[in-house]
């Protein structure tokens, strides 16, 4: 599923890094990260979640971990801009040293990408550089590939188009409709974003 160049023990992080989250939905990515941390997987503690969006789901899922949550409304922002200002804001006030954008629907802004220049992390349910943007796992199906997955990558101005850390691969099923399809494609997304943030770690000398 992953590169065959990436041996475990060269993920191994020797300092706990301290991570920020952004979602918008469900947090199932959110819960991954959380249990790696847990299970001592991954050497991080997540110092805040930002979600934009106040019938998220995954504000049970940072209460069950007892993790600080923080809402920014985008409807509450003038702008892009003005949003990822404040997102910024929280982050630096909670020290954080990687951000990690796990279902976070957003567009964002240089605001954000360059104050944490190659350590804000994305995770997208396509192989990029194929289906960038909304509705990635349709795009998929619609195409007819037989083929898709998942990409933690490096976020740059242009949307899902930064240096890929790591993919995941997911064969199409006949029978697969968009639900079936996504739910394949996310339990190898739970296993390759602490991968991916690790590897974001690394690729930084943060640990
Ligand atoms: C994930 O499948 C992620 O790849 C996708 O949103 C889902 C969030 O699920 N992100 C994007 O489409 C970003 N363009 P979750 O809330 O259960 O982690």
């Amino acid at each position: 599923m992953i590169s065959p160049s990436i041996k475990p023990e060269s993920l191994e992080l020797n300092k706990k890094i301290k991570l920020g989250v952004l979602a918008s939905g469900s947090g199932t990515n959110f819960e991954a990260v959380a249990k790696a941390i847990t299970n001592q997987s991954l050497n991080a503690q997540i110092q805040v979640l930002i979600y934009n969006n106040p019938e998220a789901k995954v504000t049970q899922k940072a209460e069950n971990f007892q993790i600080p949550a923080v809402l920014l409304n985008h409807r509450k922002f003038a702008s892009r801009e003005d949003l990822d200002k404040k997102i910024v804001e929280v982050l630096q006030e909670k020290e954080v040293d990687l951000v990690v954008m796990a279902g976070w629907m957003r567009v964002v802004t240089p605001v954000l990408i360059d104050a944490y220049p190659n350590k804000l992390v994305n995770i997208h349910p396509s192989l990029l550089p194929s289906f960038r943007g909304i509705k990635a796992i349709t795009q998929a199906l619609d195409a007819g590939v037989k083929i898709t997955g998942c990409t933690v990558h490096l976020v740059v101005p242009e949307v899902d188009a930064g240096p890929v850390l790591i993919q995941a691969a997911v064969p199409i099923l006949a029978q697969d409709t968009e639900e079936t399809l996504h739910q394949r494609i996310q339990v190898q997304e739970h296993l390759i974003l602490p991968l991916g943030i690790a590897l974001a770690a690394k690729l930084n000398n943060l640990a």
